[in-house]
């Protein structure tokens, strides 16, 4: 199922707090199109939340973008992409190889992010939730940064028949 008809080979970054739905979303595509740093820093060190596995974390991010984006592959980036500086260097991976970059902005009111947050087996501590809620990019901003389109989630929700996130 394709819930933004996305462009063949496309880049899709997802940005969004903790808690704001970026993996239920990205579920509803194949798993192999996702990059997730969570997911790598688990594999490191056997905690998602080991910060100390971040840069080893997104060397495999880094090798598994440039071989999917190389081939053509669609790729999903399940990450919070709050900070403008990791989303410069993932639209500078998706120009490398002239792959078109889109990013879907999850503008949930913070407190639906927090209730979401709170309702589930990880907890993400609430100061951190704030603090990347804060943080988040409108569309404008997004679109001044260089992705091709950009889909906010409250748009994407607000269409008649959208399915649950
Ligand atoms: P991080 O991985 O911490 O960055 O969070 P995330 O953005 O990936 O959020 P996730 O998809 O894990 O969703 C957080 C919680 O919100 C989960 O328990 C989801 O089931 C719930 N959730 C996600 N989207 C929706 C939604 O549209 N409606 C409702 N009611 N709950 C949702
Ligand atoms: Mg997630």
């Amino acid at each position: 199922m394709d819930l933004l008809n996305l462009p063949a080979s496309v880049l899709c970054t997802l940005v969004g707090p903790p808690g704001s739905g970026k993996s239920t979303f990205a579920a509803h595509y194949p798993d192999s199109w996702r990059v997730c740093l969570d997911v790598y820093r688990r594999l490191a060190t056997d905690s998602e939340a080991d910060q100390s596995a971040t840069p080893v974390a997104a060397e495999i991010q880094a090798l598994l973008l440039d071989a999917r984006l190389s081939r053509g592959l669609t790729t999903l980036v399940d990450s919070t992409n709050v900070f403008a500086h990791v989303r410069t260097s993932l639209i500078a991976r998706a120009r490398y190889w002239q792959r078109p970059a889109v990013a879907v902005l999850f503008d949930v009111p913070l407190p639906t992010v927090e209730a979401q947050n709170a309702g589930r087996d990880r907890v993400v501590p609430l100061h951190i939730v704030r603090e990347h809620h804060q943080l988040l990019p409108d569309a404008d901003q997004l679109q001044r940064e260089g992705f091709t389109a950009v889909h906010p989630i409250s748009e994407l929700l607000a269409t008649p028949g959208a399915p649950r996130r």
